[in-house]
């Protein structure tokens, strides 16, 4: 595995099996997100009452933070099936309408990365979650007649890690719209804690703890962490995961104290170091540390920005001095002080 990935919030290799392992199944045993969960137990009763379909979900925030897993446990506690599609699966109208054509009553459709719908297939998706009905097109030229097809009601649950790509007719269609946020260490101990008792593993409280505070706030780092920590402790000793055994393995994983790898300590020192501080454009920044920009900003800047490490400017990205100070450089003196 490319340990300068080890952090990332996408799926890899071993991840897939292991998350369909590790996710929880029902609403009460998904932890943290208090707001969104209290919220979705609400909102399920009812439409459970009145025998309904649940309204449509919109899901958004950085990757590996349950949006996926929420879009299975509605399905589960709804008691309905779940056709799990993404935006760039659905190339043409048609082959959403053969997704919508077999859904049953209630069922979820859950559809990943919804901001990358193209504009023929999100207009078929408009009067398909608005009044169930689907408006196809049958023909071509002047014998083109449109035909409508009823739908069962259904419930739409659509996930991306960026909200404000998503466009404004689409978004009005959603009736429940939460973000995830990043958890806690507390959080995360737990569970890392049900985690290590799924998968069979020994770990401590302490060990628990240090693995969470280097998870970058995200559960499937945290799982991931977990995976690899067994690793080391198996092969450097008895397989116990304590505290002693959590820090060797992630020192040597290069997952610092504050839970950033390669990636993220070159984006701040490219951006000291070559930009000054900043501002930095993100295409250049990106470019400078060989990543796509879109991976950049879904998947790095979001925690480096919440835990005040960087800033988006209109002018680019400028580092703080938390980041000066946790790569070891003096603080820069001139103009950018006056930003902070
Ligand atoms: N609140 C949570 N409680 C327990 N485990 C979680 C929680 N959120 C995410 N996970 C774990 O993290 C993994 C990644 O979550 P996922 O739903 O795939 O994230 P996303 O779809 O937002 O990228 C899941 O397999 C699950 O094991
Ligand atoms: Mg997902």
């Amino acid at each position: 595995m490319d340990e300068t990935r080890l952090l990332s919030g996408v799926p890899l290799g071993d991840d897939l099996l292991a998350e369909r392992t590790l996710r929880p199944q029902r609403l009460e045993e998904f932890v943290g997100q208090k707001k969104v969960v209290r919220n979705l137990e609400v909102f399920i009763r009812a439409a459970r009452e009145r025998r309904e379909s649940l309204d449509h979900v919109l899901l958004f925030g950085p990757p590996g933070l349950g949006k996926t897993t929420l879009a299975h446990i509605i399905g589960n506690e709804m008691g309905v099936a779940v056709r799990v599609t993404a935006g760039p699966a659905l190339e043409k109208a048609g082959d959403l309408a053969a997704i919508l054509t077999n859904l049953e009553a209630g069922d979820v459709l859950f559809v990943d990365e919804i901001h990358r719908l193209g504009p023929t297939v999100e207009e078929l998706l408009y009067p398909a979650v608005e009044d169930f009905k689907l408006d196809l097109v049958i023909g071509h030229g002047p014998a083109a007649r449109t035909m409508e097809i009823p739908l069962p009601p259904f419930t739409l649950v659509g996930a991306t890690t960026r909200a404000g790509l998503i466009t404004k007719p689409l978004f009005a269609r959603f009736g429940i719209v939460h973000r995830l946020d990043f958890y806690g260490v507390e959080e995360l101990t737990e569970i890392l804690e049900r985690s290590a008792a799924r998968l069979g593993i020994e770990i401590d409280q302490a060990g628990a703890r240090e693995l969470a505070a280097r998870s970058r706030g995200t559960p499937r780092i945290a799982n991931r962490l977990l995976r690899r920590v067994r690793d080391f402790a198996q092969v450097a000793g008895d397989g116990y995961v304590d505290l002693a055994a959590a820090r060797r393995a992630l020192d040597q994983l290069e997952v610092d104290e504050l839970g950033f790898d390669e990636v993220d300590r070159k984006i701040l020192g490219t951006l000291i170091e070559h930009y000054g501080g900043g501002p930095a454009g993100i295409q250049a920044l990106a470019a400078a540390v060989g990543e796509d920009r879109g991976t950049l900003e879904d998947l790095y800047e979001p925690y480096l920005i919440q835990e005040g490490f960087l800033q988006r400017t209109p002018r680019g990205r400028v580092a703080t001095p938390r980041a000066y100070q946790h790569l070891g450089y003096d603080a820069p003196p001139g103009q950018n002080r006056s930003l902070f």
